[in-house]
């Protein structure tokens, strides 16, 4: 069965899937994202993605395209008109279309597209195994948090891992500290077994994951430290691992030239994996 987008109010066959060319989101990267999981045909934690998709929508002043119930009616609806029981789901809103000039104009109606990604989320394997990254400078704006679709910087860091052959790129700020990955966040077993994990703030990307993450450590037991880290202090984790939507809990075992402890997933990062797995499981039930 062929992938159908939502766009321009219509369901269409992805092939037949169009934006004007005067839409602002493709001439001024004027608009936000989302993306979103679905297991066996329910949204992993809609709630928290709709929340912010209204947090950047009100951060750049884009008024939201439809009601909080409708974009979730109009998502169910796409994900039943695609053949995928699992995935991810695309979510972008620009602020519309009109003749190009920087003012953004308020009386403009936003335009909303969705549609499903042909990507799979991360197997059991792939966790199992762990994974590689590299670090690079974090060349970005300073409002990391609006997951706005100006992603050029992330693009480039992301080339850098992509040339080193390895899955991620750790981006490092001008203070030398690591502030998250191209498409991840980024946290750090330390020795006294405690996570740390650069705070939510307007360097980075709030991540649904790391924010479910952080929720089930503090239920667990386990110490979480919002600090930034050292990049310099990599040597010294005891485990590092990233999280994402299609990632879930993913364990790094080698950043650059260095071996994360014994170059294999420890067993703090097992252990939220699996707790993250539970968290899938009753949310998609
Ligand atoms: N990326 N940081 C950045 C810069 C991101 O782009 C993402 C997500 C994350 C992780 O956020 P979450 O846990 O909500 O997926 C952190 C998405 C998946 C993407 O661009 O495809």
């Amino acid at each position: 069965m062929s992938r159908i987008a939502y766009v321009n109010g219509k369901f269409v066959p992805q092939r037949h899937a169009y934006v004007a060319m005067e839409d602002r989101g493709y001439q001024f990267a004027d608009g936000m994202y989302e993306v979103a999981a679905f297991i066996g045909g329910a949204l992993l934690d809609a709630e928290r993605h709709l929340d912010r998709m209204e947090y950047s929508l009100a951060e750049l002043g884009i008024p939201m395209p439809a009601s909080r119930a409708s974009i979730r009616l109009l998502i169910a609806e796409l994900i039943a008109q695609n053949s995928r029981r699992s995935g991810l789901v695309y979510i972008q809103v620009t602020r519309g279309v009109a003749p190009r000039n920087h003012a953004p104009n308020a009386a403009l109606r936003p335009v909303l597209s969705l549609s499903v990604l042909p990507v799979s989320i991360a197997s059991d394997a792939a966790r199992a195994k762990g994974a590689k990254a590299v670090t690079a400078p974090d060349m970005r704006w300073k409002r990391c948090d609006i997951k706005s679709i100006a992603l050029l910087p992330n693009v480039m860091a992301r080339g850098v891992s992509v040339s080193a052959g390895v899955r991620e790129t750790i981006m490092v700020n001008a203070q030398g500290e690591v502030t998250e990955g191209s498409a991840t966040n980024i946290f750090f077993v330390r020795p006294d077994g405690a996570i740390q994990t650069h705070p939510k703030d307007t360097h980075i990307l709030g991540g649904i994951t790391r924010e479910v993450v952080i929720e089930l450590a503090h239920a667990a037991g386990i110490a979480v430290v919002e600090r930034p880290y050292a990049a310099a202090d990599i040597p010294k984790a005891a485990e590092v691992f990233f999280t994402s939507t299609s990632a879930f809990v993913m364990p790094l075992t080698h950043i650059d030239d260095i071996r994360i402890g014994d170059g294999k997933p420890g067993p703090v990062t097992q252990r939220l994996i699996a707790l993250y797995h539970a968290h899938v499981a009753k949310e998609t039930a």
